[in-house]
């Protein structure tokens, strides 16, 4: 496990500095699970479309995924503000589509046949953490852990999450396919570059 401290610079609060704990521990499973259950509240209003069993994780799933080296978070007064995630512990519903989906894209030729790819790919900043490059440096971090198992991560997200789009156009993931709600995402771990450094 590494711990980096890492500035940030925040709207109407100023510089603060984050600590960014890779993997994340047992330690910070039940605050892991209380952001990922405020953005999932926040934003997804139907749990009938298969989006919200795939994006909402329960303490038990945490644990596992602590223990599988999945997870980056970032750590502000004893609570986590970010995180960013893999997830190599669920292997049915939305994730199982996932799994099929970058099957196909390899199909397509768009990642070569024996690639490793990594699915559940997940980011969330907690609301006056946003805008603060704090999506970026965890992208470094969650690269730096998983690369001795991936080649490539893949996710979707809906069309609808213009913020989201934006946020993962700048930092370098391709967008190589889209259906009727969603955008197709791959990340090659191979080309990526350290953006942001800590203190
Ligand atoms: C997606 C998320 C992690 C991005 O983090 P962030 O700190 O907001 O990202 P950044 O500030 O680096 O980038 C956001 C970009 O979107 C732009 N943006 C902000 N609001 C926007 C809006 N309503 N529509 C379109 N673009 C918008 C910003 O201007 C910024 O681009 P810029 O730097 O070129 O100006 C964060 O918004 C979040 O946690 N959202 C909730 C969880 C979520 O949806 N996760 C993704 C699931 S696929």
């Amino acid at each position: 496990m590494t711990a980096k401290m890492h500035s940030v610079i925040l709207k109407d609060i100023g510089y603060r500095e984050v600590l960014i704990k890779t993997p994340s521990t047992m330690k910070e499973v039940e605050s892991l699970t209380a952001l990922n259950l405020k953005w999932q509240r926040a934003n997804v209003k139907t749990i009938g479309n298969g989006f919200l069993s795939g994006g909402h994780f329960p303490p038990s799933v945490f644990m596992k995924m602590a223990e599988q080296k999945d997870t980056v978070v970032g750590i502000y007064d004893d609570r986590v503000v970010s995180y960013y995630t893999v997830n190599s512990v669920i292997m049915d519903g939305v994730l199982a589509n996932q799994r099929m989906k970058a099957e196909e894209l390899k199909l397509k030729g768009l990642m070569p046949k024996q690639a490793s790819i990594a699915v559940g790919v997940q980011i969330v900043v907690d609301k006056q953490y946003q805008g603060s490059k704090l999506a970026k440096f965890m992208l470094d971090c969650l690269v730096e852990n998983t690369k001795d198992r991936f080649d490539y991560f893949y996710t979707s997200i809906s069309k609808k999450n213009e913020k989201s789009v934006e946020a993962h156009k700048k930092t370098g993931w391709m967008f190589v396919d889209q259906d009727e709600n969603l955008h197709h995402l791959i990340y090659d771990l191979g080309k990526h570059t350290n953006a942001v450094n800590s203190l």
